[in-house]
């Protein structure tokens, strides 16, 4: 299928707010403006449905996104952003576990890392909870055009020795600006649906893209 009608559901915080139906769902977690809005909108092809911001700390809540009826992405609120109280911390690492633990839809949960920087002590703490959770550990390295196709390498064994990645855990590099990578995490969530018995099969757009 070709993705044609993605919609924002809800901004949740509680168990009682999540959607009731039994979709599949990717979640996407990483820090404050590392890319999570601006990677859903690319993977959907929408330019603003989850809202981006170059201040940090845009996204508070678990924001729900119903694609084509057929799965959901999950958007999660982004940590690591500097002017936040311990309570609010205390609050967002609740609202978190809480997901990962009573998200009876939850297929992954995938870690954003910016390709450019070392991974910081709170993307591995996240990192470690999703491996704790059981998921597979999945990578999505964002921002690749901001480096030089040379230093790609370099910034890929440092994320992965970093985040002490499992050997068979993936990680793709992708660009929101220029749409680089794209197809790549298509193809894993194809993948995804097919091992978990889910008969959804993204298919590519008319893009001249990877
Ligand atoms: P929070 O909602 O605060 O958690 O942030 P977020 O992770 O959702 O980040 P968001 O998608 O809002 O992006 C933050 C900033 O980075 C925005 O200014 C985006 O335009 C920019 N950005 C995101 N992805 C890319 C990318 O692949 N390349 C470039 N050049 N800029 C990007
Ligand atoms: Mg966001």
């Amino acid at each position: 299928m070709k993705i044609k009608n993605s919609e924002f559901i809800i901004s949740a915080v509680n168990p009682t707010q999540y959607p009731e139906d039994d979709l599949p769902e990717i979640a996407f977690a990483g820090r404050s403006n590392v890319g999570k809005s601006s990677l859903l909108n690319t993977l959907i092809n929408r330019k603003n449905l989850a809202r981006t911001s170059s201040t940090p700390g845009k996204t508070q809540t678990i924001n729900f996104y119903n694609i084509d009826d057929l799965f959901r992405f999950v958007d999660l609120p982004g940590y690591g952003y500097a002017k936040v109280s311990k309570t609010q911390k205390a609050a967002w690492a609740k609202t978190i576990e809480t997901y990962l633990n009573k998200g009876e839809n939850l297929l992954e949960v995938i870690q954003l890392v910016d390709i450019r920087h070392k991974p910081s002590d709170q993307d591995k703490e996240m990192y470690r909870w999703i491996l704790d959770c059981g998921f597979s550990g999945i990578v999505i390295a964002t921002k690749l055009d901001k480096i030089k196709n040379s230093q790609l390498q370099k910034q890929i064994n440092t994320i992965r020795k970093d985040l002490d990645m499992p050997d068979d855990a993936r990680l793709i590099p992708i660009s929101s600006d220029n749409r680089k990578g794209k197809y790549k995490v298509w193809d894993l969530f194809n993948q995804l649906f097919k091992d978990r018995g889910y008969d959804i099969f993204l298919e590519r757009q008319n893009e001249n893209i990877e």
